[in-house]
């Protein structure tokens, strides 16, 4: 199964009753595991978390701490970009050069680097005194 495969067939068990838009997200890790995530709404709306996070977290509790390549799909008019946070979720676990691709059900593709999509990011060097 492709990645774009695992991100389409997750994004299918989203739970988003408030929002209505679904997302599925799959990363390969650097072992060459496929682990997936879909986004989980809650009626208190700020503790739902987004389709990233839950492949992240999906990889972690799987032992692989690395991302080499991550898809995300969304119904959206344009391929669906991270938010902020799961950017810098994103940057934790993967290197500047690792590509992401946004994906839209229609079939448009973006194919993006971290580094892109989240320059200037924040990183254990800034909190070192030096
Ligand atoms: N969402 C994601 O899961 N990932 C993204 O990249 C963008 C937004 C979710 C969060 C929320 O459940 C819904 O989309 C609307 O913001």
């Amino acid at each position: 199964m492709t990645l774009l495969q695992a991100a389409t067939d997750v994004r299918t068990r989203a739970y988003a009753p408030y929002s209505n838009f679904l997302v599925g997200a799959a990363i390969r890790a650097t072992s060459g595991a496929v682990h997936v995530g879909c986004n989980v709404e809650n009626v208190a709306y700020p503790e739902g978390t987004c389709a990233e996070a839950g492949a992240i977290a999906a990889m972690i509790a799987a032992g692989d701490t690395r991302i080499a390549e991550v898809f995300v799909i969304a119904d959206s008019p344009s391929p669906v970009p991270p938010c902020g946070g799961c950017r810098q979720k994103l940057a934790e676990f993967a290197d500047p050069s690792v590509k992401v691709t946004l994906c839209t059900t229609a079939g448009a593709q973006l194919t993006m680097t971290v580094a892109e999509l989240l320059p200037g990011q924040f990183t254990a060097a800034h909190m070192a005194k030096g």
